[in-house]
């Protein structure tokens, strides 16, 4: 077993931070910045992840990144070992504004300047990170666009903004910049512990191991402990619902669980790998997959939600769930009583319940992959907002089509059913039959056998059955690449009569 250490230490703008050891292991980072710190110029806005006022960036040297979070999401103690730069912290030596802010400053990018302080921090870390990691090369107006997605400005409006992200890579750098990145990457170097974290006081206890028989043991004493992966669940499960937290245990430094591989025909994905470190893979091997990453959260929620948190958390509208079951994907196991696998789909036994033992965790998903660029994997969200929002229904689709006729098919729904679930009745339709519409058409009254969706606020059980058929339609016609999209059957007047 290794050493553990029983406090939180990090870098707070550059500073080396202890935390005192009173502090609840479930304090978020927000309310230790602002209320015990009177670190205020991190704003509150929504408390849930959303709206981006409370961004800060981390960095971690071994990661060669500075990522932007949002801080109403992240407990302390998840800081450990980490450099937390916030907007209090930008200033140069002698008070001079740093690009990203000089930028906003030119380009007009604040009105009341609620939301500021969040965009200040969305554009350092997209500063930092093409300054020091990718040669300087100013991003594109797409990835500025992404970048920005999880921050709401209500007034400025956001021409100006972007305008400032232009902005900021033409000004020169100051040497103070270029020198501080330096000493703050040398020094959270520093602070990295050999140690596994043990907090504990009357308010909580918090553990952060670095190894998977560690992990399996705090299970094993522990089977009622809260993993944590990058708590953008948990933390609004305490946010929101005000629900006691009294274990937690994270996977973010269990080495084994930190492992991505992408080998000859598969690729394993650890559980506490992050959206944004399995992104650029993912999206070289299924270039669609990589856009609905995108659309996932926000860059905030990427950088600190994990792929294997998605899964295990069993919502019915989790967006990596469907993609990985569409692409065959196993899911590895392990706990007290030892590793085990099973295809993903059989996790999910029903709402909120999924197939796991007593301190079982998800160790890593493995995910059969035969070639770069493969284009038959299609993943349709369907939700109110391009950005930031969660799927009314998600539409995942990986079918094999061999001379004409359907070899294999593979397809699943979330937002479809309580859990995410296939649709193998549809499946069954198209295999060994000739791909055609005519297939397809005979296909999609199966949908009516997989699934009865339910009404909710997102949608109603009308419009995600009628989406659900139009989405295998819009399938064949991508791929066969008519772009003549038609509805199904009487879908305009279901459509009419849902809206009216
Ligand atoms: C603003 C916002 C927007 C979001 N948008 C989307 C979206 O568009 N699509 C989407 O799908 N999700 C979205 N989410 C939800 C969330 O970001 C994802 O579900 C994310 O993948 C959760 O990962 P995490 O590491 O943060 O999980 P955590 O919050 O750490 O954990 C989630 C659940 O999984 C459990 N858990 C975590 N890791 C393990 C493990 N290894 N073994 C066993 N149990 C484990 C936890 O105990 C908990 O029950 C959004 C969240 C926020 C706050
Ligand atoms: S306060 Fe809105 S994202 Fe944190
Ligand atoms: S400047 Fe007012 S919300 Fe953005």
């Amino acid at each position: 077993m290794a050493a553990t250490r029983d406090y939180v230490v990090f870098l707070l703008n550059g500073e080396r931070h202890e935390v005192p050891r009173s502090v609840p292991p479930t304090r978020t980072l927000l309310e230790y910045l602002r209320e015990d710190l009177g670190l205020k110029g991190t704003k509150e806005g929504c408390n849930e992840g959303d709206c981006g006022a409370c961004t800060v960036v981390v960095m971690e040297p071994e990661q060669r990144s500075t990522l932007a979070v949002n801080a109403c999401i992240l407990l302390v103690p998840m800081l450990d070992g980490k450099s937390v730069t916030t907007v209090d912290g930008l200033f140069g030596p002698s008070g001079e504004l740093h690009p990203c802010q000089q930028a906003m400053l030119e380009c007009h990018g604040s009105q009341c300047g609620f939301c500021t302080p969040g965009f200040v921090m969305s554009l350092f870390a997209m500063y930092q990170d093409v300054m020091e990691y990718h040669d300087g090369k100013p991003p594109t107006k797409k990835w500025i666009n992404t970048v920005l997605a999880g921050n709401l400005c209500r007034c400025t409006g956001y021409g100006s903004i972007v305008a400032a992200a232009e902005r900021m890579f033409a000004l020169p750098r100051p040497e103070w910049d270029v020198s501080r990145q330096a000493v703050n990457e040398f020094r959270a170097i520093g602070l990295r512990s050999k140690a596994s974290l043990a907090v504990k006081n009357a308010n909580g206890q918090f553990y952060a191991p670095l190894a998977l028989v560690e992990l399996i043991e705090l299970r094993r004493i522990q089977p009622d402990s809260i993993i944590l992966g990058g708590a953008t669940d948990v933390c609004l499960w305490a946010n929101k619902q005000l629900r006691p937290l009294p274990i937690l245990i994270s996977t973010a430094r269990v080495g084994e669980l930190q492992q991505f591989s992408h080998g000859v025909g598969r690729m394993r994905i650890g559980a506490a790998v992050t959206y944004e470190a399995a992104w650029s893979t993912l999206e070289m091997v299924w270039p669609n997959l990589g856009e609905l990453i995108r659309r996932l959260g926000s860059e905030q929620v990427r950088n600190s939600g994990t792929i294997g948190g998605n899964i295990a958390n069993g919502s019915p509208i989790g967006d990596m769930p469907p993609a990985l079951m569409a692409l065959g994907s196993t899911l590895v196991l392990n706990g007290p009583e030892g590793q085990r696998r099973m295809p993903l789909e059989e996790f999910f036994l029903a709402y909120g319940k999924q197939d796991r033992k007593p301190g079982e965790f998800v160790e890593a998903v493995e995910v059969p992959s035969h070639e770069t660029g493969d284009r038959r994997l299609r993943c349709y969200k369907i939700s109110k907002r391009f950005d930031q929002d969660i799927s009314a229904v998600l539409g995942c689709f990986y079918l094999h089509i061999d001379n004409g006729v359907v070899t294999s098919a593979r397809i699943a729904f979330g937002g479809m059913a309580g859990i995410p679930n296939r649709a193998k009745a549809v499946e069954a339709a198209l295999e060994g039959k000739p791909w055609t519409m005519a297939t397809v058409e005979a296909a999609l009254p199966k949908f009516e056998e997989d699934f009865q969706p339910l009404s909710d606020a997102r949608a109603s059980k009308e419009y995600r059955m009628l989406t659900a058929k139009n989405l295998l339609v819009r399938y064949f016609h991508e791929m066969t690449s008519d772009v003549q999209t038609r509805l199904v059957g009487d879908g305009e007047r279901i459509i009419a009569e849902v809206m009216a």
